[in-house]
């Protein structure tokens, strides 16, 4: 299939997460439209093998290249670090990660003592060390799995005393003595930024992942031509696989007011 710069750009994530990387790119990338698909029913990608991401990373792709995708981004650390090889196997458009550009500025940082607080799925993978280890070899690299995490942000709880003791608990663990550059490698997390930076000692930098990904894929598009020179007529789609109120308020927490979320039962259950 041949894509043009016409089309919108596809998104997935397990859940709302990937909202964080969806609302830098509409941000950066105004000429845009966004097809967002959070994949509620399958939520955390985070505990499940890498076949089941794999399997459900393809059949959203496959569902957004229906809906007229021009390139997807995959908004989900845990499906980046297992799933992208099939996809970019499989699919005949361009796929894009989150790790990627990440990994490229603590590079352009010239970083040393890292820190990776991602799922269990995006940690057991080791994607992170062993990208880092072919640009930074000599950096020390420190992953953390903070599972915790998802199901705070996922019940709102974005902020108060349950998100402060869950951050404060992962922050005292021993592998983040000397961190000096923290990755919130999972989409979801920048959602409680603040609240973890407000717990970080000064020196410590929190990458903006978000941002930082949003550029590096604008470049991307730009380089493959992609990129729309006027406005698209058709506003932002958000879709999930599993609706429920909550999700819609945490969605319009990180979206803004206009989001409006609906469902789109994909797996047919
Ligand atoms: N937001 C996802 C990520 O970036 C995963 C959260 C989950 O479903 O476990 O890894």
């Amino acid at each position: 299939m041949k894509t043009t710069s016409d089309g919108p750009i596809g998104l997935f994530d397990s859940g709302v997460g990937g909202l964080t990387v969806a609302r830098a790119l509409a941000r950066k990338l105004p000429h845009e439209r966004l097809l967002y698909f959070g994949d509620t029913a399958h939520l955390p990608y985070g505990e499940k093998s890498p076949e089941a991401i794999r399997s459900y990373a393809l059949g959203i792709s496959r569902h957004l290249i229906e809906q007229g995708a021009k390139a997807i981004v995959v908004a989900c650390n845990s499906a980046s670090a297992v799933a992208l090889d099939v996809l970019q196997a499989e699919l005949d458009i361009p796929v894009y990660n989150v790790i990627d550009p990440v990994v490229a500025h603590l590079h352009r940082q010239n970083a040393k003592h890292i820190g990776i607080w991602g799922t269990r799925a995006t940690v057991s993978s080791g994607i992170y060390p062993r990208k880092l280890a072919e640009v930074l070899p000599t950096s020390e690299v420190h992953t953390m799995a903070t599972p915790l995490l998802v199901p705070v942000i996922e019940e709102n709880l974005l902020r108060g005393e349950v998100t402060d003791a869950v951050v404060s608990l992962y922050l005292r663990d021993p592998r983040m003595q000397g961190v000096a550059h923290l990755v919130l490698a999972c989409t979801h997390y920048p959602l409680i930024a603040t609240q973890i930076a407000k717990q970080l000692e000064s020196k410590v930098n929190l990458l903006r992942v978000p941002t930082i990904v949003a550029n590096a894929i604008a470049r991307e598009l730009g380089d493959a031509g992609l990129l729309r020179q006027t406005p698209h007529p058709e506003p932002h789609h958000f879709a999930v696989s599993d609706y429920t109120d909550s999700f819609a308020k945490v969605s319009r927490i990180f979206f803004g007011k206009g989001i409006h979320l609906i469902e789109e039962n994909i797996w047919g259950a």
